[in-house]
């Protein structure tokens, strides 16, 4: 009877998420819940820990940051360096995967978290595929050369290619973009935008980001009614980060913006 219940519950929440990205498609009112790295106002961001606590709180995503080491490998980090978020010191791509796996990256935050490694994208693949959906950001993309087709290899040796919206690729490089984009153009593909890139969504550029665009993705502090009018209005989705005040989620669903990321996947 148990067994029943735990698959009755399992195929339930398959479907939930199935049904959560399907509504990407068809516009449904409440923003989609996507983790800033993971749950990083709860636990060590960009970690097997941050990513767990997410799904945990109900997120319909994980947003997640890639580089790459020297021998090729993607892993999952923010800063280009291992300073601020580990006990090593150095460029994330003067490290092999084996050094950088042998960092800590998770006492800086609590110790509580020590010995947390450094994630490949492959490691969060094998856990968390089919239980939730990946914005994926390629940081600092033009660091890292052939990142592009290092990530389009690891998504079709997953079969994770038919753009159902379970992946998303975004980026505040609009070049690495349009070469991503060549080379696996059914995923959809999200322009990050801040403050000083305002000019990013000028008519002209809008215009132009129809060849290859599903998303335009601005900062918290640069949105307003207006701006979500225009990118609805030139046919875009948009994702608003990084959302992590009660009033700016509730102000953006009134915006019925597709989606907001937030360091804490369980505001509300
Ligand atoms: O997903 C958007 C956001 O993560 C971009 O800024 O610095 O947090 O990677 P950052
Ligand atoms: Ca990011």
């Amino acid at each position: 009877m148990r067994n029943i219940a735990t698959i009755l519950f399992v195929l339930f929440m398959v479907c939930y998420r199935a049904i959560t990205r399907i509504s990407l498609k068809t516009n449904d009112k409440s923003p989609l819940k996507i983790g800033h790295r993971g749950a990083a106002g709860y636990c060590p961001e960009n970690t097997l820990s941050s990513f767990r606590k997410a799904i945990e709180l109900g997120a319909d995503y994980l947003e997640l940051d890639i580089q790459m080491t020297k021998d090729g490998e993607l892993v999952v980090i923010h800063d280009t360096t291992v300073n601020r978020t580990t006990n090593g010191k150095g460029r994330v791509k003067d490290f092999t995967i084996r050094e950088i796996q042998g960092l800590d990256a998770g006492s800086w935050f609590d110790c509580k978290y020590t010995g947390e490694k450094i994630p490949t994208l492959s490691e969060v693949f094998d856990e968390f595929t089919g239980k939730i959906g990946f914005l994926l950001e390629l940081k600092k993309p033009a660091l890292y050369p052939q990142i592009e087709e290092k990530l389009v290899e690891e998504l079709k040796k997953r079969k994770l290619t038919s753009g159902d919206g379970q992946i998303i690729v975004q980026s505040f490089d609009r070049d690495a973009l349009k070469h991503f984009h060549k080379l696996l153009p059914s995923i959809p593909i999200g322009v990050l935008v801040k403050n000083t890139g305002i000019k990013m969504i000028s008519n002209k550029n809008l215009k132009a980001f129809k060849n290859y665009v599903t998303f335009i993705n601005p900062k918290i502090t640069m949105v307003n009614k207006r701006i979500i009018k225009r990118i609805h209005h030139y046919g875009f989705k948009t994702i608003i980060w990084t959302v992590n005040k009660k009033n700016d989620r509730k102000t953006l669903k009134k915006l019925q913006v597709e989606g907001i990321i937030s360091d804490y996947p369980d505001l509300s």
